[in-house]
């Protein structure tokens, strides 16, 4: 199995986190997505564990809410004393609707308004990653309006292609997010927060990507943060008190990607710090990082119920199932790979190649392709893994399909955490 909460029962029925998902299925209705708490926790205390290792104890990694927001993933990283790194006002009224202390609150975005700056310092957010210059004067703004100091780390694009899915590479010189460092405009905003008031520049974040299995891209990027950090020491007088290396550690999504050891690559990263700071004669600053996907893919799966099964002899198969795009978008945007399985006949032969389709009015509408599995009928139950990082965030409603109940799973016992969406919930805003 790909992931150690995935087991088989006597009955041949899958489990996940050691609950039959048959058994929820039948509770729960499908589709269906489950989330394993317990494989939340033991990520968070990883990341917390070897940062503190790595980096010492003033080390916070923050939970990249974009991955999973609900409710109760901000009360279990409230309990494990994450931080968090927020993108929207939505993001944080959920988390602050948790009782999340919003001062372990990183504010991301490139588009971030004037109600979103005004709203996330009512909101007492902790610390602003600012994105341009005109999102700077706005904090600087609203902030001595208010006659506060805000806490500000600045994006910057640090020039590095990290090899993943194009989508999701956001570290490049022609990035849409942050000042890059090869064209000056880092030095420049820099400088800018310097001379501002209402702002303290505590230092520079910076994230390259997404799905990465290398850490060398990562160790590239430390190299290039601190050598700018040195450098704004030595023209500007300004040493950097936080560096911000993002987030972007990959999760194995099929059987033939790697086990990722978390520990050992945050250890890597680690060794690193500890070289450019030597280096570079550089105190060591808190280091922060933001693991989204990696706190909560392999927590997360979803459970459908097959319709039909359409054979095309001579071309191919498909299994036609009661979610698709609007539960999981991301094969459609990314032909992200899944592995899918058939959870009510795990022990029977997989000889049936088929294409998962989704149930809405568009043939991109897939789940995956080229999926081994039993001749499944109708009413039978496939399982798709590691789907809880940018599942759920990312859902719609398009063909005005509800978006599906979540169930929480912990220590053998399951608990409804979002309610299925009504019809009454589709109409909700229309007047
Ligand atoms: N920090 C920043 C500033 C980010 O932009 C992101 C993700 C993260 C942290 C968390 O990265 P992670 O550890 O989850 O890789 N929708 C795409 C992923 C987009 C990622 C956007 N930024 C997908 O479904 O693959």
């Amino acid at each position: 199995m790909i992931s150690s909460n995935i087991s088989v029962n006597e009955t041949s029925h899958l489990c996940f986190a050691g609950v039959d998902v048959t058994a929820l299925a039948a509770r729960y209705g499908t589709p269906l997505y489950l989330l394993d708490e317990d494989r939340i926790r033991e990520r968070c205390r990883t990341y917390k564990s070897a940062m503190a290792a790595a980096f010492g104890p003033r080390a916070l990694p923050l939970y990249a809410g974009k991955a999973l927001c609900v409710r109760d993933l901000y009360r279990i990283m409230r309990e494990e004393e994450m931080g968090i790194d927020v993108v929207s006002s939505g993001e944080i009224y959920t988390a602050k609707s948790a009782g999340f202390p919003m001062e372990r609150a990183y504010f991301h975005g490139n588009g971030k308004t004037d109600a979103d700056v005004a709203f996330a310092m009512e909101a007492g957010v902790g610390t602003f990653v600012c994105d341009s210059r005109e999102e700077l004067d706005a904090i600087s703004r609203f902030a001595t309006e208010r006659g506060i100091t805000q806490r500000v780390l600045l994006r910057l694009a640090p020039g590095i292609d990290p090899h993943t899915h194009r989508a999701i590479s956001t570290g490049s010189v022609d990035s849409k997010f942050g000042a890059a460092i090869e064209t000056g405009g880092a030095e420049a905003l820099c400088r800018a927060a310097l001379s501002l008031s209402g702002v303290r520049l505590v230092g520079f974040h910076c994230h390259i990507g997404s799905q990465i299995f290398d850490t060398a891209p990562f160790l590239d990027a430390v190299r290039i943060m601190f050598s700018f950090a040195a450098d704004m020491r030595e023209r500007l007088g300004y040493t950097a008190e936080e560096i911000n290396l993002g987030g972007g550690l990959g999760v194995r999504y099929l059987a033939e990607h790697p086990t990722i050891d978390y520990a050992a690559c945050i250890a890597e990263i680690g060794t690193a710090v500890t070289e450019a700071c030597r280096a570079l004669s550089f105190p060591l600053p808190a280091i922060r990082m933001e693991p989204g996907r990696s706190i909560v893919a392999d927590a997360g799966m979803t459970v459908y119920t097959v319709g039909s099964v359409k054979e095309i002899p001579g071309f191919k198969n498909y299994v036609a199932v009661d979610g698709g795009m609007p539960d999981n978008p991301r094969y459609a945007l990314y032909e992200s790979p899944y592995t899918v399985l058939p959870a009510n006949r795990m022990n029977e032969k997989r000889d049936f190649v088929c294409s998962i389709a989704g149930r809405c009015c568009e043939s991109g509408d897939l789940i995956q392709e080229g999926v081994a599995l039993p001749r499944l009928v109708r009413g039978d139950l496939v399982a798709v893994l590691t789907t809880g990082a940018y599942n759920y965030s990312m859902a719609s409603n398009y063909n005005r399909i509800p978006r599906p109940p979540m169930v929480l799973l912990s220590g053998g016992h399951d608990r409804l955490i979002v309610r299925r969406e009504s019809f009454e919930d589709l109409l909700r805003n229309e007047l």
